[in-house]
């Protein structure tokens, strides 16, 4: 039985949340592979809003099991707050299971993040200082301090005095600032694994009985297709592998256990943080998609940056994770329009290219070439089924999806948890 990925098809933000959620009911599990407490979703139950930035959107079902996979990155701080928040709420995390192979977001890796980027002055990614990127660095270099090191306070101390000698003298003879000290971290790190050790599990073995016995397991990307280490804007990225490939190495799902690929893409695109962004709207218009898709971070209260849908940046995600099915979401939100900007290639240079140019300087000087499709006045925000919207609204649709080469299962008209049209079953 089937593993489905669900991943952004644009710079993120693109309502996975609220995707996730409504599969959530259908399926057993729901992992998430990559990133950190960089993400954040917000799910609309009801009179309920619920921010979530760690924790899997599955944790709002009643009946999947919410993991978080191998591949995320934890701050544990965080997570025992998001926990104790959705349980003061009267959402249960009992369920919970975290990977014991999860890397650990430890002090010298957020003061890192925050210090480098100012280093950075104006190429400076635009992170969200959470301490994302040089966690993942640590990984690679292999001096990373993982869940599974908080059950052996021995090897901790040893890993946290080795590493602490370069990060002290980094951090204190490069960036000036204060060092940081082991045994201290050791002891606020070991006292948070109090309250997370119930948690820990082997989740890739526990994922492949899983689908092994016919449970349905959906593996929830966060960030997007433009922000992977590999794929995206480089180096204007984060540093996981948001991508569908990255689904599995973050999960220990193998490859050929995944049949469904779910992409999410907005009506139109936004992004936050710096790096090239070809339809973005810097005037009136940007303002009033920003202020009409109240497109402010959900982690980090950033104004997002705003502009026309892309269907070359679609294609592409398209191609690049397999995406066999899509949810359109925030349509209700280009009501209103005479007529609809929709970016179907770039002029670089008086070149036409339909595809993404291979160089990031090439992409950097692309300019869009738009194609006009008719708007519509109407409110949409209570259709609940295709044929309730607007003629033009149902255009708009099926433009998109011949431009972008996969058809929608679902379209967004409204942050509710009702706001959803289905076209197709989802898993
Ligand atoms: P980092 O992930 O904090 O290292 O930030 C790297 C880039 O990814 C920055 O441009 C961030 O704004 C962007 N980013 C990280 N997480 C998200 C997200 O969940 N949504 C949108 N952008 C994100």
């Amino acid at each position: 039985m089937p593993a489905i990925v669900i991943v952004g098809a644009q710079w993120g933000d693109e309502g996975k949340g609220k995707a996730t959620d409504l599969i959530g009911d259908d399926v057993d599990y729901v992992v998430r592979y990559q990133g950190g407490n960089n993400a954040g979703h917000t799910v609309v139950i009801g009179a309920e809003s619920y921010a979530l930035h760690l924790l899997p959107a599955g944790v709002l079902s009643s009946k999947a099991t919410p993991v978080i996979g191998n591949g995320v990155v934890i701050d544990p701080a965080v997570l025992i707050e998001e926990i104790d928040g959705l349980e003061s709420r009267g959402v249960s995390c009992d369920r919970l299971l975290i990977s014991a192979n999860a890397h650990l977001i430890m002090p010298y890796h957020i003061a890192l993040d925050k210090v480098t980027e100012r280093y950075l002055g104006s190429s400076r990614i635009g992170t969200t200082g959470r301490g994302i990127g040089p966690t993942y660095s640590d990984k690679a270099a292999r001096v990373g301090i993982r869940m599974q090191d908080l059950l052996d306070p021995g090897i901790l101390c040893q890993k946290l005095e080795l590493v602490l000698r370069e990060k002290n003298q980094v951090l204190t003879k490069v960036y000036n600032r204060r060092g940081i000290d082991a045994k201290a971290t050791a002891k606020e790190y070991l006292a948070h694994f109090e309250r997370l050790q119930r948690y820990v599990a082997d989740t890739g073995l526990v994922l492949s009985k899983a689908l092994d016995q016919g449970e349905v397991v959906l593996l929830e990307g966060a960030q997007a297709t433009q922000l992977d280490v590999d794929h995206g804007t480089y180096p204007f990225v984060t540093s996981s592998s948001p991508t569908a490939g990255g689904a599995c190495a973050g999960s220990g799902v193998g490859p050929t256990r995944i049949t469904k690929v779910i992409g999410v893409v907005k009506a139109y695109t936004t992004r936050v943080g710096a790096g090239p962004f070809p339809t973005e709207l810097t005037g009136e218009q940007g303002q009033w998609l920003r202020k009409t898709g109240m497109e402010y971070g959900v982690t980090t209260g950033r104004p997002r940056r705003t502009g026309w849908f892309d269907a070359v940046i679609a294609r592409y995600a398209t191609r690049v994770n397999g995406i066999t099915d899509y949810f359109l979401s925030k349509l209700d939100v280009l009501s209103g329009l005479e007529r609809v900007p929709v970016c179907v290639a770039y002029d670089v240079n008086g070149t036409r290219h339909d595809e993404i140019p291979m160089t990031q300087t090439d992409f950097h000087h692309a300019v869009p070439v738009y194609e006009y499709l008719d708007g519509w006045r109407e409110d949409i925000s209570a259709a609940r089924e295709f044929g309730d919207l607007p003629p033009n609204a149902q255009a708009y649709v099926r433009s998109l999806e011949d431009m972008i080469g996969a058809p929608l299962c679902g379209i967004g008209v409204g942050p509710r948890r009702d706001q959803t049209l289905r076209l197709r079953p989802l898993a």
